[in-house]
């Protein structure tokens, strides 16, 4: 579906469908619906009637117009009068459109709209229109319907207006992206296949891309990587994205890290079959970090922004890592394993070592790191973690403006000492409570000096039913706000 802004006069334009919203509950003064009802020879207001329209935000109804409009329906939708609808009621207000539109190859809404909301709006409208297809056959496959859609402005367009299209478009593509990759099956989406995905996004974008295989994450001493990935008749692929603006100014570099864990059965430590149902989802921070660069790059962002990914899946072949087992880390320290499920902070403790080494003004990542943040924080919430408070308040900005929720979690000193070993420097797990907590700790032993911003986003990542602007599977979740924040160090000096 392609959008587009265009000034047209609402009688003329010539669509299969015209939506048009108007405030509610007084809906008959709006002057926009009294012009529309005139055209049509009072038939808005009849029918209005009729339907016991009352004008409740969100209530709708619709009507053939026999040649009075050019639009073959149209379709008046009460908003809500009240309040000044914020960006989050644009998102949803177009996720909500694209959702009910998708058997119209041609439509129109009008959206007489600075650029901020027509950002908005149409962002929740690509985002509500995504739905993942791929599998299906037979009367089930969608028909493609290469359609259009029109964004009706009441003055010509201006830069401004193009620009906040030409940005949704840019993100919305990202997360969708994020979504395709996440949803696709583990036996398709390897590690390998995960890499492949990285190198043609780097490709198509303008991005270097840097990917190792099984032999050479070894020479590295990526020993936790290749500990995971030991179980597996699958390689592991460790993966570096990095868009790096041309400029002769030192830019703030912004290192992402994402885990890229492709299926989780928990190894030795074994999940339940029901557990292990979704656990393609283990890859969603590594599909999330490759959307993020691409997007940056695409955007032409004046920040150095790269993508870290450890990509394994985590399976139980005869040479398995075992409870029991110490490594020897690239960062030197030593790791007893206790819980072979505890596997996303063992491959995220090499990738953060590699990627603090990259020297950034911020190192973030995102994980699908525990099942205990889905019990602090419910599903739609991810768990923020951060070495330093400004850094804390200025990434929950970021996720204000794009209305992706988080929360702020302790990296409590006390429960440090439940990842203490006897006989190793650490081990991957704690004493049961606070599991989040402890992941996250966990991470801290690696990033060194980085500040550091730690995101469990095991809850929003992949969902079981469809919740705002996100659909059922993979969501995309992290992506607009990552690159939110990346927008907030535009115009900064490197430190
Ligand atoms: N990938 C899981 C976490 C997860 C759970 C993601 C549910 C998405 C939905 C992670 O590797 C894991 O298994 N964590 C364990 C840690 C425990 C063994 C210390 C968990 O949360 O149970
Ligand atoms: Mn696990
Ligand atoms: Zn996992």
């Amino acid at each position: 579906m392609k959008l587009s802004l265009s000034q047209a006069d609402l009688a003329s334009v010539d669509v299969d469908l015209l939506i048009v919203p108007i405030p509610g509950p007084e809906f008959v003064s709006d002057p926009t619906f009294k012009q529309l009802d005139g055209t049509l020879s009072g038939e808005l207001v009849r029918i209005a009637k009729l339907e016991d329209f009352a004008g409740k935000k969100g209530q709708a109804f619709q009507l053939h117009t026999f040649g009075k409009l050019k639009a073959r329906k149209l379709r008046i939708v009460a908003v809500s009068k009240d309040k000044l609808p914020t960006a989050d009621d644009y998102r949803l207000f177009g996720a909500n459109v694209a959702r009910s539109v998708r058997e119209y190859k041609s439509f129109a809404v009008y959206a007489p709209l600075a650029a901020e909301q027509l950002n908005a709006l149409s962002e929740g409208f690509l985002l509500g229109y995504y739905r993942y297809t791929e599998y299906l056959t037979g009367p089930r496959k969608p028909k493609p319907v290469n359609g259009r859609g029109l964004l009706i402005t009441r003055d010509k367009p201006d830069a401004g207006q193009r620009a906040a299209l030409a940005e949704a478009v840019v993100v919305a593509d990202a997360v969708n992206l994020c979504r395709d990759i996440v949803n696709s099956p583990p036996n398709e989406m390897t590690a390998s296949a995960l890499a492949n995905e990285a190198r043609r996004v780097a490709r198509e974008s303008g991005i270097r891309c840097t990917v190792w295989g099984n032999a050479e994450i070894a020479r590295r001493g990526m020993t936790l990587l290749a500990a995971v990935n030991a179980g597996s008749d699958e390689e592991a692929r460790f993966i570096h994205l990095s868009y790096v603006p041309r400029v002769r100014k030192k830019l703030p570099r912004v290192v992402f890290v994402g885990k890229g864990l492709t299926f989780d059965s928990g190894g030795l430590s074994i999940k339940p079959a029901k557990s292990m149902e979704t656990m393609k989802c283990d890859m969603a921070g590594g599909a999330a970090t490759i959307a993020i660069v691409m997007a940056a790059a695409k955007l032409k962002l004046p920040v150095e922004v790269h993508g870290v990914i450890p990509s394994t899946d985590n399976l139980i072949n005869g040479s398995a890592m075992k409870p029991g087992d110490i490594y020897r880390t690239l960062d030197g320290k030593t790791v007893e394993v206790l819980n072979t499920d505890a596997e996303g902070r063992l491959i995220l403790a090499d990738a953060l070592t590699y990627a603090r080494g990259l020297k950034p003004t911020v190192l973030v990542d995102h994980a699908t790191l525990t099942g205990a943040v889905m019990v602090a924080l419910g599903q739609w919430r991810a768990g923020l973690y951060a070495t330093h408070d400004t850094l804390r308040d200025r990434y929950l900005e970021a996720a204000k403006r794009s209305g992706e929720p988080f929360w702020p979690l302790p990296l409590d000193e006390d429960i440090r000492e439940t990842i203490k070993s006897p006989i190793a420097d650490i081990k991957n797990t704690g004493d049961g409570y606070g599991g989040s907590i402890a992941a996250a700790l966990f991470l801290r032993e690696f990033v060194g000096e980085a500040p550091w911003i730690h995101l469990d986003i095991a809850g929003p990542a992949f969902l079981s039913s469809p919740h705002g602007v996100s659909p059922k599977g993979g969501t995309g979740f992290g992506v607009r706000t990552a690159l939110e924040f990346i927008k907030s160090y535009v115009g900064q000096a490197a430190e």
